[in-house]
């Protein structure tokens, strides 16, 4: 029996090489994309992909626009449920508001529950891969991994550690740090779609011990992924400075241990030093970039142009709860607005922001020969964006000419209402 072909037809949009560099952008206003086996066959002109499989079930989605799923780089399950306070800056926001709702996840009941609410806030908003900031708890961590792989989405998430500077609670000691990682990695690296992250919460809250700890973990489990936070704001620098008097900047105090790899991925870098953009793009790191985080919680525009000219990676982040929700599509339209709002910023284009919404995020995880695009081999992780009826955005993408024209009403107009379906491995996930 051959495997069972199927075709969905519609507006189809993605940007398989770098808008940076050079067009970028591809689109099919009457496309076709065959998925076979979860794996995308073919993609082109619906005529033509219709002729190469004439057999095969036909999907009709000509109502709205087929992206590529959506990748997160930065987003905190156990703060799924405190979205919105308002009138913090990062260092007063963890202490009052963000570390309290931490420490619940020490009740497994109660972490379990989150994690799902957490999870489906990812995928109603079309994001189908996100690197994951954990919880404190290695049994908040035990059923975050059940539930992710239930879910089917591409996940890569780890116990969050920390031994200082925090709460109580929240600290743990380096053996136990050891122990916990080592036995959920084990456990749960490379199961289905899911990937351990060692994951120092910041330098900030982190003794140089539990930093050797990661670079131990990280040796004896070789194709594990890195993340933490990086230059997000002043106060925070400038203590970071303070515990680390030896350290030349806040990017050498994870270097020094080892931790700034290809596999590495730093939230925010809002602050860097030339030496430290050189410093990340020599050794191929990324960077989340999380625009409305950066507004919400004050810390400061993105030196996005900066980036650029080093040579240093980055994709979009929601860093829920520091940002403002799930929806990958408003941190585009953010990276826009505050790039406008820099004297020297970096005006995006909409196959920019398309790229920066899904295969940078793909290349930040080097997970672009799996995801980001619509590329022959691929998962077939898609987003079917379709406005309700009557929509201001339905009226708006009626009337739109030009695929840069589509894209820019869709990054500018929609949200989660607008996300009619998501497609996790060819199959739709959402209704
Ligand atoms: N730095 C350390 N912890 C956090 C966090 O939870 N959110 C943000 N935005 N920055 C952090
Ligand atoms: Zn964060």
């Amino acid at each position: 029996i051959g495997a069972m072909t199927r075709i969905i037809r519609g507006v189809l949009m993605h940007a398989p090489s770098s808008p940076f560099h050079g067009p970028g952008l591809e689109a099919f206003s009457d496309g076709g994309l065959a998925i076979q086996g979860g794996r995308i066959v073919a993609v082109g002109a619906f005529v033509e992909v219709r002729g190469q499989y004439p057999d095969a079930e036909v999907s009709d989605l000509r109502e709205g626009v087929i992206l590529p799923g959506f990748v997160d780089l930065h987003v905190h399950y156990p703060q799924a449920r405190i979205i919105g306070a308002l009138g913090y800056r990062l260092l007063d926001w963890l202490e009052d508001h963000t570390l309290p709702e931490e420490a619940r996840l020490a009740d497994v009941t109660y972490a379990r529950a989150l994690a799902k609410d957490f999870l489906r806030g990812l995928l109603k908003n079309g994001t189908t891969t996100a690197l994951v900031f954990g919880s404190h708890f290695a049994a908040a961590m035990e059923v975050f991994f059940e539930e992710a792989l239930a879910s089917g989405l591409r996940i890569l998430a780890g116990l969050v550690l920390s031994d200082r500077n925090l709460r109580p609670e929240l600290h743990t000691t380096p053996q136990r740090a050891y122990q916990e990682s080592l036995s959920l990695a084990r456990k749960w690296h490379e199961r289905g779609k899911l990937r351990y992250v060692v994951t120092p919460r910041f330098s900030l809250s982190c003794s140089e011990a539990i930093l050797e700890v990661c670079q131990q973990i990280q040796k004896e489990l070789p194709g594990t992924f890195f993340t933490s936070h990086l230059n997000e704001m002043p106060e925070e620098i400038a203590t970071v400075r303070k515990l680390f008097p030896w350290a030349d900047s806040y990017c050498q105090t994870y270097d020094r241990f080892g931790l700034v790899g290809g596999h590495a991925v730093f939230a925010h870098n809002v602050y860097p030093q030339d030496a430290e953009l050189e410093c990340l793009a020599s050794y191929r790191s990324a960077v989340a970039h999380c625009p409305c985080s950066n507004a919400f919680i004050g810390s400061g525009i993105f030196p996005l142009r900066r980036h650029l000219e080093a040579g240093v990676k980055f994709g979009l982040g929601t860093d829920v709860a520091g940002g403002t929700g799930f929806g990958i599509l408003k941190e585009g339209l953010m990276a826009y607005l505050t790039q406008r709002l820099l004297p020297e910023g970096y005006l995006l284009t909409a196959p920019q922001l398309l790229y920066l919404a899904t295969r940078a995020g793909a290349e930040a995880l080097s997970l672009q020969d799996e995801i980001g695009d619509f590329g022959i081999d691929k998962a077939a992780d898609l987003v079917y964006v379709k406005p309700p009826r009557g929509s201001s955005l339905e009226a708006v993408l009626r009337h739109a000419e030009t695929p840069e024209q589509v894209l820019g009403a869709v990054f500018t107009m929609a949200s989660e209402a607008d996300i009619a379906e998501v497609f996790v491995d060819g199959e739709e996930r959402l209704m």
